[in-house]
């Protein structure tokens, strides 16, 4: 048995193996795993702590898959809720739909059960306000106490997608404003799962989804051949559908270095700098894991079930 994640999901390792230990499945694993992170508010890219976009909402995007059935589950845009994944996995686990978006998304969560959490922290809105001032330094700061209000400024800024692209430049590569965590596991039984959560892009316009809630783009997973995932700007693994690719270079025979390398190397078609941001995972069904990274010093962590603490692996430049 082995769980990888990506190096923020360090903490929800342990958790993940325990799920199979215990007697659970991949997807127990990869949901357990990844329930943790979202509760970390430390981390500014998932979950509750997550950063928000530019109305100054955090917006959570999951997707979750079960490589023994091929049934996936993926959601958008969720508002009122921290643990994107479970609401995921609930809608994998019933069907018939795959994917669901926004307010639909909150009715299914209020369905199956789930409370209602904002994810939004006081930490993570006062960085939002910090920003929307380096923007727009005539703010009246009094006035962003009461959120109707703060919309209703953002709404008189009459906020378009070339101020959005302004404020997205300063953010610059490498700092908080994307991330996502990634976790694949295999069970006992052979069985392969991933997970993908995240808050999406810090400040992003309304609406944006990115490639994590996106399956055969963010995640995919399939116990015939293996699991992949990504991290880092979601727009070109949209474009080259990455995680899925990986698994059909694997279909054809390639081992996994190469099948993640030439996924990645895909994405160098795109001539965008965004690629630069982009790690992924991947595991065959023999057990064998790897991480390439386009992003500096990147790594991953994993843990078998000999193991008694995780490990970290590097990311090198997949050249
Ligand atoms: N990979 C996360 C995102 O682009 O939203």
């Amino acid at each position: 048995m082995i769980v990888l994640a990506s190096r923020n999901g360090r903490i929800g390792l342990q958790a993940a193996m325990q799920a199979m230990t215990n007697g659970g499945s991949a997807v127990d694993a990869v949901e357990a795993g990844t329930r943790v992170v979202e509760r970390n508010p430390e981390d500014p890219t998932v979950g509750l702590g997550g950063l928000p976009n530019i109305l100054g909402e955090v917006r959570l995007d999951a997707a979750i898959m079960d490589g023994r059935s091929l049934r996936g589950g993926a959601v958008g845009s969720v508002r009122r809720h921290v643990h994107a994944i479970t609401l995921a996995r609930h809608l994998m686990e019933r069907g018939p739909h795959v994917f669901v978006v926004g307010d639909g998304a909150e009715r299914l969560a209020a369905e199956v059960g789930l409370s209602e959490e904002e994810p939004l922290t006081e930490r993570a809105a006062a960085a939002w306000r910090r920003r929307l001032l380096e923007r727009f330094p005539d703010l009246d700061l009094d006035r962003l106490a009461q959120r109707d209000d703060l919309l209703r400024l953002v709404d008189d800024l009459q906020l378009s997608m070339a101020g959005w692209e302004e404020m997205k430049r300063e953010a610059g590569p490498g700092s908080t404003t994307h991330g996502t965590v990634n976790f694949l596991a295999q069970d006992g039984d052979g069985n392969v799962a991933s997970a993908v959560s995240t808050s999406g892009w810090a400040w992003g316009y309304p609406g944006r989804l990115g490639d994590s809630p996106v399956l055969g783009c963010g995640s995919y997973a399939d116990s015939r051949w293996g699991a992949a995932a990504s991290t880092g700007t979601g727009e070109v693994v949209l474009r080259m559908s990455t995680a899925r690719s990986i698994l059909l270079y694997l279909k054809t025979g390639m081992k996994l270095d190469a099948a993640v390398r030439e996924a990645m190397a895909d994405l160098r078609a795109l001539d965008d700098p965004l690629v630069e941001h982009i790690a992924v995972i991947a595991l065959d069904r023999g057990g064998e894991h790897v991480g390439y990274a386009y992003r500096p010093d990147e790594r991953y962590v994993y843990m078998t079930d000999a193991m008694s603490r995780p490990a970290e692996a590097q990311m090198p430049a997949p050249g």
